[in-house]
């Protein structure tokens, strides 16, 4: 395989961490809280949420932050000209904090190449369904509608496709008869919470390794 297909997250050293971390949302941000409440349970927890960044104003997820005294920003989609500016624009609000990865929960908008460019292999998302099933909004009624009989989460690095990235985690979750969009939802959500920020925390810690499409864990320390 050739050199340049290996791609790898650095170790971070002792003494790095945490590392400064922007959470991308545009709702209710239970992702955005399960992080925070990681990190603030355990002081060794390998990254400080130091920017929650929103596509619109009035947001839960922005309430979430400020109740913690995590600075929220409003980068409002409408006021872009496209997803060029738009994107440099959260780039440039998430760098003005010292943010060095991006952690999207929640967040509506899709992001151009630039955002690759400027946060290389540390921009990560979690969808609501086992990619690459599913993928884009609507992945939970769609998993339904489908009449599948599991569905779940997936956590994966974002790359130039929608939904597309190196696969870092996924969860599997029964999809039960009497399932609606949003008791599936709900399950898929619970998930969420306890595995995304052990997703953020191997980040952190350089745990995560790319070739080509497979992403690899190290062990903890
Ligand atoms: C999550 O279910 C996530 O998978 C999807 O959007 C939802 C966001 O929920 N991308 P929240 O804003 O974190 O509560």
């Amino acid at each position: 395989m050739p050199s340049d297909r290996l791609s790898t997250i650095p170790i971070v050293a002792v003494g790095e961490v945490p590392i400064k971390i922007a959470v991308l949302v545009s709702g209710s941000g239970s992702n955005l809280q399960a992080i925070l409440d990681a990190a603030a349970s355990d002081p060794g927890f390998p990254a400080q949420v130091v920017v929650v960044i929103s596509d619109r104003p009035g947001v839960k997820a922005l309430d979430r932050a400020e109740a913690v005294g995590v600075p929220g920003r409003v980068v409002a989609w409408g006021d872009f000209c496209g997803r060029e500016e738009f994107t440099a624009a959260v780039c440039d609000e998430a760098k003005a904090h010292g943010a060095e990865a991006l952690i999207l929960a929640g967040f509506m908008r899709i992001l151009s190449p630039e955002g690759m460019k400027r946060f290389p292999n540390r921009i990560v998302n979690v969808h609501p369904a086992l990619l690459p099933a599913f993928p884009g909004t609507g992945a939970v009624a769609q998993a339904i509608a489908h009449g599948v009989k599991v569905s779940g989460l997936t956590v994966h690095f974002v790359d130039e496709q929608v939904d597309h990235g190196p696969i870092i985690a996924q969860r599997i979750v029964p999809v039960l008869p009497d399932d609606t969009e949003d008791t599936l939802h709900a399950r898929i959500q619970a998930e969420e919470h306890d595995l995304y920020p052990q997703v953020v925390e191997a980040l952190a810690n350089g745990r995560l390794r790319v070739l080509g499409r497979t992403v690899t864990w190290e062990a903890a320390p």
